[in-house]
C-alpha cells in the first residue's frame, strides 16, 4: 500500500474553472463527421442526417466547444466548397488525409449539429494553401447581420441570424512538415498577424488563437513560440499547443506521468508568453489554447498506417485511426485533465482529440452501435463535475522514477469547489499497489459524501481492458467503497485502487 496526503484550502483559488476547458474537436477526417456524427440511412438518424444515437453520447460527455473543421484538413480547405444547396456542392481531394471530401456536411450542418449537442464552435481558417481574404470571407459570411454580399449569401442559404462564432483558430500545427502550406515561423507569425489583424476589423469581438508548436518534441518548439508571438501578440488572444501522449513499449511509467510531461510544456509556453509580453512592454494576458490533447498511439500511426494511407485508394469516409482505448488510457486520459485544471490560470481553453471514431471517447458502426470507449468516463465525468473554482491542491507522495519524467508522485490530484460542493479528481500512477490519500479538509470542510466512483482495471485485473462493437460495457467506473470523512469534515480517507482515476464529490459543510 502506498501513501500520500492532499491539502487543500478553500482561500488558495487557481483559477474560476473554465467551461471551455472540456471542449473536443470534429475535424473533416476518416469516419468524425460521415458515419460518425452524420449518417443519413442510419435508424437512429434524425430529419438532417445526424445519428441520434451519437448526439445522445456527445449530449452525456458534455463537452463545451468543439473545434471544427481541421485539424490538418483546415489547411487544404475551401470553405466555400460546403456552403450552400447540397446538390451544388463540389466533390474534392483531401491531401490531409488522402481522402475524398463530398462536402455534405458544411458550416451550416455542422451549426444545426452543434445547436442540438448544445456546443460551442471554434471554427479554424485555412492559412495552409490560403490567407488574409478566404479569412475574412469566412468570419464575414458568418458573424456579420446583414446587407452585404456574403452575409447575403449566408441568408440565402437558409441562416437569418449570424452563427456568432466567438473563437477562431488561425490555421492548424503550422510548424509541422506534414502541413499542407508548412511555413516557417517568421512566414507564420507575419501571416496570422495581417489575417488577425483584417478578421479583428470584419468582428472585433471574435477571440483568436495563434498556432503554437504541434508537440513539445519539435525542433523549433520554444523559438516558434516566440517569433509568432513577436509578431502576433498585440493581436491575438491565445496560443495553441497540441499534446498527444502514447505507452511506449517496455514504459508504462512514464505515460502514466503524461502530466507532468503536460505541465513542463503549459509551463514553458508560459514563460516566453510572459518574456515576449515584457519584451513588448505590454500589460495584455494571453491564454493557452490545448486545443488537441489525448492518448494517441503514433508509433503504431508512423509504422502502420501512413504510408498504406497515403499511397492507397481515395475513399470518401476511410478508417483513420480509431484507436481502441485501455484502462491505462482512460487513467491518462483523467490525469491530462488533472493537468489542464491544475493548470487553469493559464491554459482557459482545451479540445480532447477528437470527438467520435477518430482517436475518440465516441466510437460508432455504419449502420450500427455507438458506445463508449474507456477514455469516455474521465472527460464525462470532470466536465460535468468542476464547477466554482480550481483550488491548489498541494500533495505529498510516495514517488516512482520514470525514463521520461524522473522521479514522479503516484498520486495527482485536482480539486474544484462551489459553495455548495467539492469534488477531487485522483489518480493513483502505480500498476501495482493500492494508495491511500488522507485529505486534509481543515480549510475547506466537507458536511458529506455525496458520491465517489473510479475506474481501474475490471475483475481479473486486465489494464488492457477495452470497450468495443461486442463487448461495449467491459469497463466503466464503479463506486469508489473506501472513503471516509471524519465528523467534524476536516479529514478524509481514500483508499485509491491500483492503477485507477477517481471522482469524489464532498458537499460543502456550510451547504450540509
Ligand atoms: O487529430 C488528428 C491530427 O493530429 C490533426 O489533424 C492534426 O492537427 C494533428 O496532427
Amino acid at each position: 500500500m502506498f501513501h500520500a496526503r492532499l491539502s487543500i484550502t478553500r482561500d488558495d483559488i487557481v483559477a474560476p474553472v473554465s467551461p471551455r476547458l472540456f471542449g473536443s474537436f470534429v475535424e473533416h477526417m476518416g469516419r468524425a463527421v460521415y458515419t460518425g456524427i452524420y449518417e443519413p440511412g442510419h435508424p437512429t438518424a434524425t430529419v438532417d442526417g445526424f445519428r441520434q444515437d451519437v448526439l445522445d453520447l456527445v449530449r452525456e460527455l458534455n463537452p463545451s466547444l468543439i473545434r471544427y473543421p481541421g485539424g490538418n484538413f483546415v489547411s487544404g480547405f475551401r470553405w466555400e466548397d460546403s456552403v450552400g444547396p447540397r446538390a451544388d456542392r463540389p466533390v474534392r481531394l483531401d491531401l490531409a488525409w488522402h481522402s475524398v471530401e463530398t462536402n455534405e456536411v458544411g458550416l451550416h450542418e455542422f451549426a444545426d449539429w452543434a445547436d442540438a449537442a448544445g456546443v460551442e464552435i471554434m471554427q479554424a481558417v485555412n492559412l495552409g494553401t490560403r490567407g488574409i481574404a478566404e479569412a475574412a470571407a469566412l468570419l464575414e459570411y458568418a458573424n456579420h447581420p446583414a446587407g452585404t454580399a456574403l452575409s447575403d449569401q449566408r441568408q440565402a442559404n437558409g441562416r437569418t441570424e449570424p452563427f456568432d462564432i466567438r473563437v477562431w483558430c488561425l490555421g492548424n500545427e503550422m510548424d509541422g512538415p506534414w502541413q499542407i502550406g508548412h511555413k516557417t515561423a517568421e512566414e507564420y507569425g507575419r501571416l496570422a498577424a495581417e489575417t488577425a489583424r483584417v478578421m479583428k476589423w470584419v468582428d472585433p469581438t471574435v477571440e483568436l488563437v495563434v498556432a503554437g508548436s504541434s508537440n513539445a518534441e519539435m525542433p523549433t518548439f520554444g523559438s516558434w513560440e516566440r517569433t509568432v508571438l513577436e509578431h502576433t501578440i498585440e493581436l491575438v488572444d491565445h496560443i495553441s499547443l497540441h499534446a498527444y501522449y502514447e505507452e511506449k513499449p517496455g514504459d508504462l511509467g512514464s505515460f502514466l506521468a503524461s502530466g507532468v510531461g503536460l505541465d513542463r510544456f503549459i509551463g514553458d509556453v508560459a514563460q516566453i508568453i510572459d518574456e515576449v509580453t515584457v519584451a513588448q512592454g505590454l500589460d495584455k494576458f494571453i491564454g493557452i489554447s490545448v486545443d488537441e490533447w489525448n492518448v494517441w498511439d503514433q508509433t503504431r500511426f508512423n509504422e502502420v498506417d501512413k504510408e498504406p494511407l497515403f499511397t492507397g485508394d481515395w475513399n470518401t469516409h476511410p478508417r483513420l485511426i480509431e484507436d481502441e482505448y485501455n484502462v491505462s488510457d482512460a487513467v491518462v486520459v483523467g490525469s491530462l485533465l488533472i493537468s489542464l485544471l491544475r493548470n487553469s490560470d493559464r491554459v482557459n481553453m482545451a479540445n480532447l482529440a477528437q470527438l467520435v471514431n477518430v482517436i475518440a471517447p465516441i466510437r460508432s458502426e455504419p449502420n450500427g452501435p455507438a458506445w463508449r470507449q474507456t477514455t469516455f468516463f474521465p472527460f464525462a465525468l470532470t466536465a460535468t463535475a468542476a464547477r466554482g473554482d480550481v483550488l491548489a491542491a498541494t500533495i505529498h507522495s510516495d514517488t516512482y522514477d520514470t525514463r521520461a519524467h524522473g522521479t514522479v508522485d503516484l498520486a495527482d490530484a485536482a480539486v474544484t469547489a462551489t459553495d455548495e460542493e467539492i469534488v477531487l479528481f485522483l489518480v493513483n500512477r502505480s500498476s501495482t499497489d493500492p494508495l491511500t490519500l488522507e485529505v486534509d479538509l481543515a480549510g475547506a470542510p466537507a458536511g458529506a459524501v455525496l458520491s465517489a466512483q473510479s475506474l481501474f482495471a475490471p475483475e481479473g485485473g486486465d489494464r488492457f481492458a477495452t470497450n468495443a462493437v461486442d463487448h461495449q460495457d467491459t469497463v466503466h467506473p464503479v463506486e469508489l467503497s473506501e472513503v471516509t470523512l471524519a465528523d467534524d469534515g476536516t479529514a478524509a480517507t481514500v483508499v485509491l485502487p491500483a492503477l485507477s482515476w477517481s471522482i469524489v464529490r464532498l458537499s460543502a459543510r456550510s451547504a450540509a
